[in-house]
């Protein structure tokens, strides 16, 4: 088999490729390892940019999210028992964030290209690269128990993290930075209408807490915890307790609760690949690099870079001209990095580190008085947080 574009994974990136693509006259395939049932109700992210919500909108697949998505044009950051609204939108000329769940977006994108006659292949397995070199680049995979073979024009990797394109670059190709936190966050998904209309992300003696939302009857919470914590150790009870301590402020606030309908211990940690492309193999998404979750990026970055990528495969396959490929690993990373910076400066501003370290929790007190009363340090929080023009 042929196609132009051979895509492994059907997260956010492989999808909204598959789908820019094909509004150029682009074919692609998408392979995918596990079912679609699997891919549509993986519980991830859930706040969109503006200029991702822009892009969904005007490729035809924000229609559910115009309808059902909520608008936010602020946030707060709490601490020392009060909290400080940061005005989005009027720190950045008008702009918002979107909640809406990154399922909901997988769902959208899977049902839009399925319409338009998309080729998505779920429950693949063994996905193997070669050729890369070479102007005819192949992708191995066993679908419904047979090898196949897709040849292509050029290969995205958008198989995130765990994936495998990444690994099929050759030893010494690739360089890796990476940061790894000493904590990790507990999540849950309640049902239990929001406690507050804005996502509010707490400092705390005790550890940092963020209570965000996915819709008017579903909340969406999380504690710093250990990297390594033990799910087991926390009855729902516990979580709610230490819920409520962290988030209590000196005007009573109340945190609304209800059933856990699903919880998880996730790592924080960054990390990238440069260069994000070898021959005819481009990574995309997490594959190439992941922030922690602080400050809801992963998502946001994954539509980023197809977005480049997309317009450079639409000058090659149209004009044969390769300067745009030649330098999409380059103008990704410029976003990635200045989006590295924003989670780190913002994971290290509301986390506790070392308990005993008195020092840092001066400063990052001093930091967050200086960010929620300070208009120039309130606008760079904003504008990082809405996302940078794309
Ligand atoms: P993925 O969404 O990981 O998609 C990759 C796809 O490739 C998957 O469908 C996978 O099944 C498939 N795949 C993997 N290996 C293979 C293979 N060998 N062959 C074929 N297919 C393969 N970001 C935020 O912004 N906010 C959050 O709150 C947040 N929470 C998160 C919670 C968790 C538990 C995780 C893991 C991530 C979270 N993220 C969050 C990050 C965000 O979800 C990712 O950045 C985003 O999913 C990246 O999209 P992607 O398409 O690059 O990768
Ligand atoms: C979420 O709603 O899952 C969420 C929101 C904001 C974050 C991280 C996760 O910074």
């Amino acid at each position: 088999m042929r196609t132009q574009v051979g895509i492994v994974g059907a997260g956010p990136a492989g999808l909204m490729l598959s789908h820019l693509l094909h509004l150029e006259g682009i074919e692609s395939v998408v392979l995918e390892d596990r079912s679609r049932e699997y891919v549509e109700n993986r519980v991830r992210a859930g706040v969109l940019e503006h200029g991702t919500v822009k892009l969904l909108e005007e490729t035809g697949v924000g229609d559910r999210l115009a309808r059902e998505a909520l608008v936010h044009s602020g946030l707060e950051l709490r601490f020392d028992g009060e909290g400080h609204r940061i005005d989005l939108s009027g720190l950045t000329g008008g702009k918002t964030i979107t909640i809406y769940g990154q399922q909901e977006v997988v769902k959208d994108l899977i049902a839009a290209r399925l319409r338009d006659g998309g080729d998505i292949r779920f429950e693949v397995s063994d996905v193997r690269l070669d050729g890369l070199t070479t102007d005819a680049p192949r992708i191995a995979y066993t679908h419904e128990g047979r090898t196949q073979e897709l040849e292509c024009d050029v290969i995205a990797g958008c198989d995130g993290y765990h994936g495998v394109c990444r690994d099929a670059i050759p030893a010494g190709v690739l360089t890796g930075f990476d940061r790894t936190y000493p904590f990790g966050w507990l999540g849950i998904l309640a049902e239990a209408p929001p406690s507050s209309e804005e996502l509010i992300y707490t400092y705390h003696d005790r550890g940092f807490a963020l209570c965000s939302l996915r819709s008017p009857r579903l909340s969406r919470l999380y504690l710093q915890c250990r990297p390594d914590e033990d799910i087991d150790e926390w009855p729902d009870e516990r979580i709610w307790e230490e819920l409520r301590t962290r988030t209590a402020t000196h005007d009573g606030f109340v945190l609304n609760e209800g059933p856990v309908i699903e919880k998880l211990v996730a790592a924080l940690r960054s990390y990238v690949v440069e260069p994000m492309q070898y021959g005819r193999l481009l990574l995309a998404g997490d594959a190439a690099h992941i922030v922690p979750a602080t400050v809801a990026k992963g998502l946001n970055l994954a539509v980023a870079d197809v977005r480049v990528l997309a317009a450079a495969l639409v000058q090659f396959f149209g004009s044969g001209k390769t300067d745009l490929l030649e330098r999409y690993s380059e103008t990704c990373l410029e976003r990635v990095w200045r989006v590295q910076h924003f989670s780190w400066w913002m994971t290290t501003m509301l986390h506790r580190f070392d308990p005993d370290d008195r020092y840092q929790q001066r400063l990052q007190i001093s930091q967050l008085r200086y960010v929620t009363s300070s208009t120039a340090a309130a606008t760079t929080l904003a504008e990082n947080y809405v996302g940078l023009p794309l």
